[in-house]
């Protein structure tokens, strides 16, 4: 059943090319300029009219939302807001009829995105799902939704579902934006071309596999781990910090590497690994200096770059690269040698990879 891997995080990180290849199935035709996520169809125009998108989810599919939020206001150019469902609901949170509410779940049966749901659909707003399984709670409590198609996720560290919500995000912020008139038609059709190579570029990403495992033996018995990343990558750095601490049980936190300067830099000495997302994008110079003041203070510098980057090589203690692709669909690749890591080093620890202690693979309990 795990299909030859010894555990099924493992299968699932490598099963993400074509993961990522079903959800865009029957939606996605770059050649033909063509993008329908049928779901949407009834409610492109609430959607296209909303004053807002609010979007909520819990643990990794609130990471995945924050994704979105880059997505939705660069493409759409819509306000986005991204809630933790916990603390949406309890505060009496101000929502309307003119709101669309984007729940995000792999299981769909989260008991907090659940109650989110239910309160701002007690609210009069319009209630959109995107969940992995099919015919469950948050898909059915929901006015209308998008699949992720990733298949069954088992191992409780969630690896081909997050992808798959960000592709369906993805897809949603380019119809959205084309709807709207804010993406242009050239821009549209590019970045349709673009998004359809995704799954082959991932598929290379996957490629580094060995190369990871080789860091991850150095770097096992951490203590603690920084994730540092900007723009799109912010969201990744978060993602790349919690597959850690849940799956090894070494002490991570994910920052907005500019946020480093305003307290997280006192962390930094010899003992402190950083995992830097650093790909070329418009905050790349950015990163690099944030990357040297890492440097300066002696902390092992792990650096997720762009193929072919010789400034951040020059500088990183090692650098795993992945393939250049539009700076909004970086995450679909970043977040990759992320799951690695974590993965390789949780297995060195002697960790229970796929059923991690204190943890359930659907958070029912509020
Ligand atoms: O099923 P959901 O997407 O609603 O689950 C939300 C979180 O419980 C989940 O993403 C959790 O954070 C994962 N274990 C992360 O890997």
């Amino acid at each position: 059943e795990k299909g030859g891997y010894e555990h099924f995080m493992l299968k699932e990180i490598y099963e993400q090319p074509r993961s990522i290849a079903d959800c865009m199935r029957g939606r996605l035709d770059a050649k033909n300029g063509r993008l329908v996520l049928g779901g949407l169809r009834d409610y492109m125009n609430k959607f296209q009219n909303a004053d807002r998108i609010i979007i909520t989810a819990c643990g990794t599919s609130w990471h995945a939302g924050l994704v979105a939020e880059y997505l939705f206001e660069e493409f759409a150019r819509i306000p986005v807001e991204v809630e933790y469902a916990s603390e949406f609901r309890y505060r009496n949170p101000v929502v309307n009829e003119k709101d669309f509410v984007i729940a995000i779940s792999q299981s769909g049966e989260t008991a907090d995105t659940l109650a989110a749901i239910e309160l701002a659909k007690s609210k009069g707003a319009t209630i959109f799902g995107v969940c992995n399984v099919v015919g469950s709670s948050i898909a059915r409590a929901t006015h209308a939704g998008s699949y992720t198609h990733a298949g069954p996720e088992i191992g409780v560290a969630s690896t081909k579902a997050f992808t798959a919500q960000i592709s369906v995000l993805t897809m949603m912020a380019l119809m959205l934006g084309y709807q709207r008139g804010t993406l242009t038609e050239s821009k549209y059709v590019q970045l349709l071309n673009e998004l359809e190579k995704i799954p082959s570029k991932v598929e290379e990403t996957l490629q580094m596999n060995p190369h990871i495992e080789e860091i991850s033996a150095e770097y096992k018995d951490a203590r603690n781990f920084l994730y540092l990343g900007r723009g799109y990558n912010f969201p990744v750095a978060l993602e790349g910090a919690l597959k850690l601490k849940e799956i090894s049980y070494i002490h991570a936190e994910g920052y907005p590497a500019a946020e480093m300067k305003h307290g997280p830099i006192a962390l930094i000495d010899e003992e402190m690994p950083v995992v830097f997302i650093a790909t070329k994008d418009n905050s790349y110079e950015k990163v690099v200096s944030n990357i040297q003041e890492v440097k300066a203070r002696k902390g092992k510098i792990i650096a997720v770059v762009t193929e072919g980057d010789t400034t951040v090589k020059s500088m990183a203690d090692h650098v795993l690269e992945i393939p250049d692709t539009a700076e909004a669909f970086v995450p679909l690749l970043s977040v990759i040698p992320l799951q690695i890591l974590s993965y390789h080093i949780a297995v060195m620890r002697g960790c229970n990879v796929d059923q991690p202690r204190n943890l359930a693979k659907s958070v029912t309990v509020e």
